[in-house]
């Protein structure tokens, strides 16, 4: 009390508190906004299952039947999501060491596709071009001789026709994220050969090798059939501690025709979105992963976090960072509210 009977007023000419008086006036002055058309969702789809699945590592996250993935399609588009990323959880049965399964044209992630753009011709499909949901090792992609490393231009062989028959059932963007060398120009290449330049190339460009992807490994069932708890994929995924390599290797997507960069994780790897903003003119999107999903889901269940504020929280810094594109589990909920408070 006696303290602010008879304190001194100090002079100062600069208060930025003046700007941080009210709520309207901070909202005026906020610089970075989201909108539900700056984010992604990414959906699991499962064949053969009459209701969604749980995933267990992923609260509130579901594997899908074609038909929920449709459904989730029109709650997301109705909020002002655009765009959704299509993982399919397959079963050991169709898993063998190529990833063969990957080329079958009437395979789930060809149908889906197929029914969400008959459904919904203006979502953006994003087809992940990858071999892990399809291999028994559950590497992104095809073995050497010796099996002790995954084959770069075997492999590329394989992701070029994955890609082909993906846009060929109606994918608008085909996402690589096996990180092998040379795989965006050759894509690239074959979806020109095949008639289907209009098709778009989102490369995860700085894909990081990252203990952040367990609960995704479950989600898709792509975990090591060798019962290796993790499987390390440190000969292709950067090092985590390497912000110059990540930058150099995104710059070569650009370069062999890339139309989107994404860096993934996105929380943790906030300094390699922002260098990559520095760095390139493309639009840039960021995956908020799995295990940064989880995480901020089990600190709010032990009670020790508010989970819509984190979330918020969260998403706001990795677009602050610079990502237009923001991929996230959290995209369905977080665009209805924005939807409510506008
Ligand atoms: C693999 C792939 C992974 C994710 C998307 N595509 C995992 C991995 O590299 O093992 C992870 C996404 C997530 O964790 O949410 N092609």
């Amino acid at each position: 009390m006696s303290q602010l009977k008879n304190h001194p007023v100090y002079d100062l000419p600069l208060r930025m508190r003046r700007l941080r008086r009210n709520p309207p006036l901070r909202s005026m002055l906020q610089e970075t906004r989201l909108r539900p058309e700056n984010l992604i969702a990414p959906l699991f789809v499962k064949d053969l299952i009459k209701s969604p699945e749980p995933v267990k590592s992923m609260p509130g996250v579901h594997r899908l039947p074609i038909s929920g993935i449709v459904e989730e399609c029109r709650k997301l588009y109705d909020v002002g999501i655009v765009g959704v990323a299509l993982f399919p959880c397959n079963p050991s049965e169709i898993k063998d060491p190529y990833g063969s399964g990957a080329l079958d044209p009437s395979g789930l992630v060809p149908r889906t596709i197929e029914v969400i753009k008959r459904e919904i011709p203006e979502m953006i499909v994003i087809a992940d071009v990858a071999l892990d949901p399809f291999t028994s090792h559950g590497h992104d992609g095809v073995l050497n001789r010796s099996k002790d490393n995954v084959d770069n231009d075997a492999t590329l062989n394989v992701l070029t026709q994955m890609a082909r028959i993906l846009a060929e059932a109606g994918a608008d963007w085909v996402a690589p994220s096996d990180m092998m060398d040379g795989r965006i120009g050759a894509i690239r290449e074959t979806l020109d050969g095949a008639g289907l330049s209009q098709v778009a190339i989102l490369a995860y460009s700085a894909k990081f090798n990252s203990a952040y992807y367990g609960p995704f490994r479950d989600a898709v069932g792509s975990q090591s059939s060798s019962g290796q708890p993790y499987l390390d994929k440190g000969t292709y995924q950067l090092n985590p501690g390497n912000p110059r390599e990540a930058v150099r290797d995104a710059l070569l997507d650009e370069e062999e025709g890339a139309d989107i960069l994404m860096v993934k994780p996105a929380g943790p790897y906030l300094d390699i979105i922002s260098q990559l903003r520095q760095a390139t003119k493309l639009p840039l999107a960021a995956y908020q992963v799995s295990g940064e999903y989880a995480q901020i889901h089990a600190a709010a269940n032990l009670g020790l976090l508010d989970l819509e504020r984190v979330r918020d929280e969260s998403i706001l810094a990795i677009r602050r960072s610079g990502a237009d594109l923001i991929l996230t589990y959290f995209a369905l909920e977080m665009a209805r509210e924005m939807g409510r408070a506008s």
